[in-house]
């Protein structure tokens, strides 16, 4: 039996119940973007939830991308998502800059927001630590109100995420009770983020206290949607692990990380707990875990790895998706931006 693993959204009677989240294209998708983010995604629009998802080519752009290389990996998370069960007729599926409310609303979130709090992001702390801070863009800086902005233009509710980016979601809700406070409205939701589940930090193959990401330089250290079973199943074997085989109880996994990240993706791959994984492997050594959490992955990723790159053959297709998301998008976020420039005293009398 299945213990419970999500917990049903809290409703606000204000707004209606919309979900919002964004990916970066800023490389392919790990197991950490599909564990923590999109397998969720597809949960919340498979239990019938309003879902609108981005994939963020504009956040991708802070930091220098290569264009080809970007417009290929839009492409190429767009077809993961739609891989991974994400139906483009049910959820809205598009890329950022084709909507160009995010761009409009984030400048007057970033007349909203502080220095301050920007400074505060671990985010931009962590991104620029160790080199020169002068040296990042502003677009770096100012990353989360253009998150915000995402968000906010469609009076978004709740966001799916994974932990890391709860501090970002913290500052939209100060945006957003900010600009509700000076403009004295009740206009912008105060959202949720929605961190749930097994897997909301899937932590690296190599070092279990460093999250699995698209930007580590050791491709062992994460699982790409684009890896083949021969691959994911190698680097789950050759995964950093401890000595002891597997405790008894979750509480033994307390400072054994690589070991209770083994466990956590399990149970996530398995919808199940990590609880109900360690009852049923204590005492396992890893020379039996790790080939049964290896087949797992294999099963759970290998379909969507066969339909991202059927998906991929047809570019032109994946753009007329993302075109048609974008054009939905759009009609859900322009009356929101129009009301908002009214909001800030802004004259709109140009012939539509
Ligand atoms: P990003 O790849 O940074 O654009 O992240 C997209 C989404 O995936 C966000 O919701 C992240 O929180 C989530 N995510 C990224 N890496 C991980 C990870 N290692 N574990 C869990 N969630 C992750
Ligand atoms: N900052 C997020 C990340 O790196 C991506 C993102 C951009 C996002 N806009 C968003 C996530 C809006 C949720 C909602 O993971």
């Amino acid at each position: 039996m299945s213990e419970p693993v999500q917990t049903p959204l809290t409703k606000s009677a204000a707004f209606p119940t919309r979900i919002f989240s964004g990916i970066q294209p800023s490389g392919g998708l790990t197991l950490g973007n599909y564990l923590g983010a999109l397998k969720r995604f597809v949960e919340k629009q498979d239990e019938g939830i309003e879902t609108v998802y981005c994939l963020v080519d504009m956040h991708a752009i802070t930091v220098w991308q290569d264009p080809v290389k970007l417009r290929h990996q839009t492409r190429e998370a767009a077809a993961g998502f739609i891989a991974a069960g994400i139906d483009p007729t049910r959820s809205i599926l598009f890329n950022q800059s084709q909507v160009t409310a995010h761009a409009e609303l984030a400048w007057i979130f970033n007349c909203i927001a502080r220095m301050g709090w920007m400074g505060r992001m671990t985010q931009w702390k962590d991104k620029t630590a160790g080199k020169d801070a002068e040296a990042a863009s502003l677009g770096l800086f100012a990353y989360p109100a253009l998150m915000a902005a995402d968000i906010l233009a469609y009076k978004a509710t709740h966001v799916p995420v994974g932990e890391d980016q709860k501090q970002h979601l913290e500052l939209c809700r100060d945006i957003a009770i900010k600009f509700n406070h000076d403009y004295k409205v009740n206009f912008f939701p105060v959202v949720e983020p929605v961190i749930e589940g097994a897997a909301t930090r899937v932590m690296s193959l190599r070092d279990g206290t460093a999250k699995m990401s698209k930007s580590d330089p050791s491709d062992q250290s994460r699982i790409n949607l684009t890896d083949d079973a021969d691959t994911i199943s190698k680097k789950i074997r050759k995964a950093k692990t401890d000595m002891d085989p597997l405790p008894d109880h979750v509480e033994g996994l307390k400072d054994r990380p690589e070991a209770k990240n083994l466990v956590n993706i399990y149970a996530a791959l398995a919808g199940h707990t990590p609880a109900q994984v360690i009852a049923d492997y204590a005492g396992a050594q890893f020379g039996t875990f790790k080939p049964a959490l290896a087949d797992l992955a294999v099963a759970k990723l290998e379909p969507i790895t066969t339909e991202m790159n059927r998906l991929m053959k047809d570019p032109a297709e994946i753009d007329r998706i993302l075109g048609a998301g974008a054009a939905r998008a759009d009609a859900l976020a322009r009356p929101v931006l129009e009301q908002v420039y009214d909001i800030v005293g802004m004259i709109r009398s140009r012939p539509m």
